[in-house]
């Protein structure tokens, strides 16, 4: 199924090649038994699932939970809606998102490991829009660089709908309003 006014960007194939290939570059940097991966919900969880998978390492995981208080497509403010279960005090932290925007998730959920005392925080994304970032981070290590279009499935939602997915839709550049 494809969803109406999308077509497709990235196959089952192509997410798991990525997932494998960012956990290879990852891999280096992992203490079996003590990195966390922290995954923002709720659209970061396929990514986290792969990814652990694909580094088949012994690593702690655990979640945030976010939310933007305008509610709309692209990151407004953000709150934390929900914290961490472990103790990150002292711990390397892998930081799982699903996609790069603006930059503004991955800023605020650093800022908020680093306040509970992580001693490094490494961020990862699956997918990231080429356009300019409106939060000061450190580039993540990156899956995808993708168009700056709206993209659903494998996780992604639009207005909550089309996360399960496998495969990955981006809007159809010609059918977009211009914005
Ligand atoms: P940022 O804070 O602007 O970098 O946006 C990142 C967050 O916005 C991600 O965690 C996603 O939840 C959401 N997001 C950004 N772009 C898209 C998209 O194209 N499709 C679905 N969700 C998106
Ligand atoms: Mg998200």
């Amino acid at each position: 199924m494809i969803p109406a006014g999308f077509v497709r960007l990235l196959s089952q194939a192509d997410i798991l090649s990525g997932a494998k290939a960012v956990a290879d570059r990852l891999r280096p940097q992992i203490k079996p038994g003590a990195t966390t991966f922290v995954a923002v919900l709720d659209g970061a969880l396929f990514f986290l699932t792969d990814l652990i998978q694909e580094l088949a390492m012994d690593v702690k995981v655990d979640f945030l939970r976010v939310s933007s208080y305008d509610g709309g497509e692209t990151s407004g403010d953000l709150k934390l809606v929900s914290g961490l279960m472990s103790n990150v005090a002292g711990a390397d932290v892998v930081l799982v998102d699903d996609i790069l925007d603006s930059g503004k998730t991955l800023a605020f959920c650093t800022d908020y490991l680093k306040s509970r005392g992580a001693a490094s925080v490494r961020g990862v994304v699956l997918l990231a829009k080429e356009r300019p970032r409106l939060a000061a981070i450190e580039e993540p290590a990156v899956g995808f660089r993708i168009p700056d279009r709206f993209v659903i499935g494998y996780g992604l939602d639009w207005q909550g709908r089309y996360r399960h997915l496998r495969e990955i839709f981006i809007k159809d550049a010609e059918k977009e309003t211009p914005r």
